[in-house]
């Protein structure tokens, strides 16, 4: 299959380019990232007309769409830019499938609920976004679920993985742990960590299901980031550095996070996919393969 990605420069699409190429498939890995890396793949979201040239160049067999602004805090401190590139970039993406008669993959976040459930969301839960970030997110959704009959929106959980290039709270978490004998982690705000390769794989296996709709695409099991800062530094194998518990009210940020993010992969289970390994096997194998 020829894939278009979006996005494709970031953490999660520099590994679904390569579960999918692994897998056979023909990619254009697109991102607006690319002038830092190959200005071939260039691909701005919010340009319909760079869209509709890129799609007649390439004449995918599906759009897998990533591209998105992701700092959620700086989300909500510029709204404005993130309408523009998550909700608005995201019904470009979606018109031009709409137009062509292409079918849709979309990324989305499982912070599209409230984070109100005492458990985790399955995917027939009502979301209600609270920051600018998850409500452009979901904004997405509604602009792919409108014109794209042939689509599936996969929503992510609490994702890891990048790999060398990793910048995010594994690597971080890591850093603190080797160079400082403290650790402080929040243990009020829960989700479910998801390793980029696995979320990439299970995107995939969705898509060849041909069954059209939204799905949960999270490793199994739910913590809160304490337990994974705790995870994190055992697998690393970091024995003098002590882990504590805080609260999230010690570390003001922008944005709004859900109490609750941790995601039920319910459609999968009831469609007869496998579930996805637990989320301590992902991390620890993660970790092996990169901080080692
Ligand atoms: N990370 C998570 O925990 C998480 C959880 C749930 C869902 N998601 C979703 O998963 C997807 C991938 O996330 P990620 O963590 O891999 O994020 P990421 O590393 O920030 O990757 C997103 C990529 O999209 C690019 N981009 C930004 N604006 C664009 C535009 N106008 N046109 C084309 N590309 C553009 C970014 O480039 P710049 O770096 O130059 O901005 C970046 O390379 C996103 O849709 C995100 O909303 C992520």
């Amino acid at each position: 299959m020829k894939l278009l990605i979006t996005g494709a420069q970031g953490m999660t699409g520099r590994d679904l380019r390569k579960v999918a190429e692994a897998q056979g498939h023909e990619v254009w890995p697109t991102d607006i990232a690319s002038l830092r890396h190959d200005p071939e793949d260039w691909l701005d979201i919010t340009s319909p007309d760079d869209l509709r040239q890129a799609v007649d160049r390439f004449r995918p067999d599906a759009i897998f769409h990533l591209g998105a602004l992701t700092d959620v805090d700086a989300c909500e401190r510029d709204p404005e830019e993130t309408w523009r590139v998550n909700a608005m970039g995201t019904e470009n993406v979606a018109l031009i499938c709409h137009e062509k008669k292409i079918p849709l993959l979309y990324v989305s976040t499982g912070s599209v609920f409230s984070g109100d459930k005492p458990t985790p969301y399955h995917e027939w839960d009502r979301p209600e976004p609270v920051s600018v970030y998850s409500r452009s997110k979901y904004a997405g959704e509604e602009a792919v679920r409108r014109w794209v009959p042939e689509h599936f929106i996969v929503r992510a959980g609490w994702m890891f993985g990048g790999g060398a290039e990793d910048k995010k709270f594994v690597a971080k978490m890591i850093e603190i742990a080797r160079t400082k004998g403290v650790l402080r982690a929040v243990d009020d705000k829960f989700g479910s960590p998801t390793y980029t390769r696995d979320f990439s794989e299970r995107c995939l296996e969705i898509f060849t299901t041909g069954r059209y709709g939204t799905y949960h695409g999270a490793n199994e099991g739910w913590c809160t980031r304490f337990e994974m800062a705790q995870a994190v530094v055992e697998y690393a194998g970091v024995d003098d550095c002590r882990v504590e518990a805080c609260s999230s009210a010690e570390f003001p940020l922008s944005a709004h996070r859900p109490r609750l993010e941790a995601l039920d992969n319910m459609r999968s289970r009831l469609i007869g996919l496998p579930p996805m390994r637990p989320w301590r096997v992902a991390l620890k194998d993660y970790i092996a393969a990169t901080f080692a």
